[in-house]
């Protein structure tokens, strides 16, 4: 049986036809970083939206609206794009068309679920397009330029495992709280490159609440926890966070949790009960069975950030390139800097 947490999306022919022709619109408009692209994708989505099923329709809403913890998107057309020989550099990437052309249509897809790609201020420079590949080492083979000497940031542009996560920052899910944005609502990955068929995992957390208890579960909602800055800020922006919880009552999904393994901890005046719960918590945790999904470039995946956690393992083939754009929902109510593109302060 399939996990009820996940849905599919597959595009009949026509749509993948036209899905790839707004797209490569929008990347001829310069993609997600350039001004009036945002409007442009509402408009696509909303053509796109009209040649939908009903049970598209419904699919994409509950997403929308909170209840799946990941949506694949599938049988769409994949570019004519050959693998490198070698990865080239982060910013001739950045600039490639076949980098923008996947940008492009993964803000389209948000756009479908009625999600706002976005930028924080305070990470990935204030781009909206992430690239995911491994720039700084610590991959299973190693790269031309790399020391093995020296430590390697953990962030998604080096070639490290990372453990399951929700995406920073970890201050609130969907209001802004105290003078920071909420995390993202929605991260979406599309592989430009993946010659290994490298998953990435998702865990929804929907089960492992359920399971953890009403008493543990209370617990991780006090302000007993601490996390790390994230690696993938801008230098001296974005900070650490104490005494912050790890899940919140939602009323659209029922929760909002924000974690992250290798970032989290107990805070020094958290309670006995805090300090239970979140060994439960990660107890359950080392006991799930992750989701492994194997991204191309025909596919997309949309993951909910409040709802699910996702990682991956060592990067093996250091050609590996995945595009990212996060996305916040409906409901978010971030602190905005600039509307077009949209820059919030994190
Ligand atoms: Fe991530």
């Amino acid at each position: 049986m399939k996990d009820l947490e996940v849905a599919y999306l597959q595009f009949n022919p026509a749509q993948a036809l036209a899905l790839t022709g707004f797209s490569q619109e929008l990347a001829n408009s310069g993609g997600p970083q350039a001004c009036g692209v945002a409007q442009k994708a509402n408009e696509y989505a909303e053509a796109l939206r009209a040649t939908l099923t009903p049970d598209q329709r419904t699919t994409l809403q509950r997403f929308t609206e909170g209840h799946l913890s990941a949506l694949l998107f599938s049988q769409m057309h994949s570019p004519d794009d050959p693998l490198p020989e070698y990865l080239p550099c982060q910013s001739e990437l950045e600039q490639d068309q076949g980098t923008l052309y996947l940008a492009s249509r993964n803000q389209l897809l948000l756009a479908l679920a009625r999600y706002r790609a976005f930028a924080f201020d305070i990470d990935n420079d204030g781009k909206h397009v992430r690239l995911v590949a491994n720039f700084k080492g610590g991959g299973t083979t190693q790269r031309p330029d790399e020391d093995r000497r020296r430590p390697v940031e953990l962030s998604s542009h080096s070639g490290l495992r990372l453990g399951a996560h929700t995406e920073a920052p970890y201050n609130c899910s969907v209001i802004a709280h105290d003078g920071h944005s909420p995390a993202p609502s929605a991260l979406i990955l599309a592989a430009r490159w993946n010659p290994a068929q490298e998953p990435t995992h998702i865990i929804p957390m929907a089960g492992i609440i359920e399971r953890l208890g009403g008493l543990h579960a209370l617990a991780l909602t006090s302000c007993s926890f601490d996390f790390t800055r994230s690696e993938c800020f801008v230098s001296g922006q974005g900070q650490a966070g104490k005494a912050v919880p790890i899940l919140q009552f939602d009323a659209n999904g029922g929760f909002s949790l924000r974690y992250n393994a290798y970032r989290f901890s107990l805070n020094d005046h958290a309670s006995q009960a805090a300090e239970r719960a979140l060994d439960a918590f990660q107890a359950l945790l080392m006991q799930a069975q992750p989701l492994p999904f194997v991204l191309q470039a025909d596919k997309a995946l949309l993951i909910n950030n409040c709802r699910a956690l996702h990682g991956r393992d060592t990067v093996m083939d250091n050609r590996r390139l995945l595009v990212r754009l996060f996305g916040y929902s409906p409901f978010a109510r971030p602190l905005i800097i600039s509307d077009d593109p949209l820059l919030v302060r994190g």
